[in-house]
Formats: structure tokens, sequence, C-alpha cells
């Protein structure tokens, strides 16, 4: 089934991206990182000393760096202007603005654009907070994914080299406050999604689960 499309969304820290890629390895699909997308507009609006709590300065340059996003899941890539920006976005600089700049509307419509451009082709996992909802309603597998904040903390605490838990958990749980609460396009489980909570299961067992589905699916 090369039209494939499997949408995962969920909070922040729930594990999409080691889920989604494993899926999409297992399948033989490509994979796409929206957060990657906002991670890229953020970095380069920072380092263009765009003031990022300014919803309007944010809207009126979000059109000038040029964003693209490689598919392959053994090796995810994204650029901005053709420079690749997979380490910097993943500072913490860049997660602490990247949640109120995805809430400005400009920015996520040149996203949605971008994204939809990608999947139109079809064979993707793609992993997001408004990808069954907005992105791609018309997925044939939507996942909601979801874990405790405790096990989500302890979890991106480690990935980062050991930071520690309390202050990663505050910096998840801010993100998923704005992230949900924003007007356009917020995190929300969408109509047909099948929840699924990782907190007792290891990626394995989560990446069995979606595969499942997928195969039901085709
Ligand atoms: O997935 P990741 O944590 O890297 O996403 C970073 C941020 O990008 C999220 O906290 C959210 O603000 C934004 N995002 C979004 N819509 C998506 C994917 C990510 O608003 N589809």
């Amino acid at each position: 089934t090369p039209s494939l499309v499997i949408a995962v969304d969920g909070t922040s820290g729930s594990g999409k991206s080691s889920t989604s890629r494993g899926v999409a390895e297992r399948l033989g699909l490509r994979y796409l990182d929206t957060g990657a997308m906002f991670r890229a507009m953020t970095w380069w609006l920072l380092r263009e000393g765009v003031d990022v709590r300014d919803g309007g300065a944010v809207a009126a340059a979000a059109g000038r760096p040029h964003i693209e996003s490689g598919t392959d899941p053994l090796a995810p890539t994204i650029t901005v202007d053709g420079s690749d920006v997979s380490v910097e976005i993943r500072g913490e600089d860049v997660t602490a603005a990247v949640s109120p700049v995805s809430a400005v509307p400009e920015v996520r419509a040149l996203l949605l654009d971008l994204q939809r451009q990608v999947i139109a082709d079809g064979g993707i996992v793609v992993e997001g907070r408004d990808i069954g909802s907005v992105v791609w309603p018309e997925a044939e597998v939507k996942v909601y994914l979801s874990a405790d904040p405790d096990a989500r903390a302890v979890r991106r605490a480690a990935e980062q080299g050991g930071t520690d838990v309390a202050t990663t958990q505050q910096s998840l749980l801010e993100r998923d406050r704005i992230d949900s609460g924003r007007a356009t396009a917020p995190l929300t489980m969408a109509q047909g999604a099948v929840h699924v909570d990782s907190t007792h299961l290891t990626l394995p067992e989560v990446i069995d689960r979606i595969v499942a589905l997928a195969e039901q699916a085709a």
C-alpha cells in the first residue's frame, strides 16, 4: 500500500519520534517529523533576532526561510536555506521558544503547505500535534500517543544525557499547555484516532501495536 499515511500525534515526550521512525522502518515507509519544521522556523527566527513573543513580528518574518525535510526514517534531515540544522533545533533556546512560535497562524499556514506537499506522495509516517485533525484527516491510520508526565520526563531527561527530571517535566508540561490551548490547530485527539498509552509499554511494543493497526487498515 504505497499510499498509506500513518498520523502519529501526541504530547511532548510521549515517544512519537522513536515510535514513528520504528514504524516507518518496519513497513518500508517514509517519515516526516513536523515538529522539526516548527523547530527549524524557531531556530531561524532566533538567529535573525526576531522577538519570538511578538506574534506580529513572527508572522511578518515567517515567509523568509526556506525549510526542507528529508524523509528517510534512518537519517532524518532538516535544512534551513540549505544548511542542516538537525542538531541546532534540539537546543534549549529553541525548545523554550517553539510553542509560542507554533501558535502563530501564519507560521502554521506556511508549514501546513510544505507538510501536505511531502505527504501527498503517500507511504509515510507523519508525527506532530495536528496531523490527524488538520494536516491529513484522511490518514488511513491515526494514533494519539500519550504517557504519564513522570514517564515522559524520565525518558526525555535520559535522552538529553541526564538533565534534571523535574526541570524537564516542567518544560514538557508548559509546551503541552501552550500546544493544547492555542486557537489554531491545537493538540487534540483526532476523530478516528486510536489512543495508545505508552507509559507501561516498551518501544517495540508500541511499534508492534501501530504496525498491527496499519496491517488492519491495508
Ligand atoms: O515534536 P516536537 O516536540 O519536536 O515539536 C516541537 C513543537 O512544535 C511542539 O511543542 C509544538 O509547539 C510544535 N508543533 C506543532 N504542530 C505539529 C508539530 C509540532 O505545533 N504538527
